[in-house]
């Protein structure tokens, strides 16, 4: 093999983003991240510091004043986010993104509208969804408001594999769940990374997140604070977070 190949595979690279919400407000001062198929990457950091910002640029909800985005040979920086799905990548949000007074079913239809058309597919997606999540199945006339936090999880990662991704950016899925669910939410995601999906995986939940990661990145307002791979920060990586979160939260209360 040439040694001009790159050692890893990326299914989604992101080199030196900078992006804010206001012209003149930075939030990311230039961030470097990859999506690795089989892996689980996750991106830690305190509250505010840009790592949702850092997944709304890279599925495209805002435009990096600098920096590139690619998969494989196709550029996606600018690439609007209802096109991502064809680039394979698939997002969900730190909020619940289920239409609440609508029925578990519907919901899953309207995450089959891209394909609406070709209504054998749309039936098999769905059923692959009854099949893999048992408990939606059993509720699928139910309005998804009425789901426990995490079954409107399930929910929400059954409707993102029907554009059969290899990318997945995932924004805080444990927030707002019960305890006894998370776990079920992380081997949800661990299934999703032994099917060879790439995961960028941002999470509050550092014990939780560690538990899963292969890689980590530690973020510090708008930069990448340190990275590696999970082995690397051995068993002082809960430690160094809580001593870089200590000391972010003194130079900002100093
Ligand atoms: N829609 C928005 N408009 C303006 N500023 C925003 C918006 N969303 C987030 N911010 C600001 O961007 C910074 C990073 O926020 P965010 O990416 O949500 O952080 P994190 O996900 O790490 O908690 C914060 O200072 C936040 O106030
Ligand atoms: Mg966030």
């Amino acid at each position: 093999m040439p040694d001009t190949l790159p050692a890893i595979e990326s299914s989604l690279s992101a080199r030196n983003l900078a992006a804010g919400y206001v012209s003149g407000i930075e939030i990311l001062h230039g961030v470097s991240v990859d999506a690795v198929p089989g892996q689980i990457r996750c991106v830690l950091g305190p509250n505010g510091t840009g790592k949702s910002t850092l997944l709304k640029v890279l599925f495209g909800f805002l435009k990096p004043s600098t920096g590139e985005i690619r998969s494989g040979p196709t550029v996606l920086t600018g690439v609007a986010p209802h096109a991502m799905g064809r680039h394979g990548v698939a997002y969900l949000p730190q909020r619940p993104s289920i239409f609440p007074f609508l029925s578990v079913e519907v919901n899953l239809r309207l995450g089959a509208w891209s394909f609406r058309r070709r209504h054998a597919d749309v039936k098999r997606k769905i059923e692959r969804a009854y099949a893999q999540f048992p408990i939606l199945g059993e509720r699928r006339n139910q309005t998804a408001g009425t789901l426990s936090g995490g079954q409107q999880r399930q929910l929400e990662f059954a409707r993102s594999l029907f554009p059969e991704p290899k990318v997945f950016l995932i924004d805080e899925p444990t927030a707002s769940i019960e305890p006894r669910i998370t776990a079920q939410i992380y081997e949800l995601i661990r299934g999703l990374a032994r099917d060879g999906k790439a995961i960028l995986l941002v999470d509050q939940n550092i014990k939780g997140a560690l538990g899963i990661a292969d890689y980590v990145y530690v973020m510090r307002t708008g930069s990448l604070y340190t990275e590696g791979p999970r082995t690397e920060f051995g068993d002082d990586v809960e430690l160094l977070v809580s001593q870089w979160l200590y000391t972010h939260h003194a130079a900002k209360t100093a």
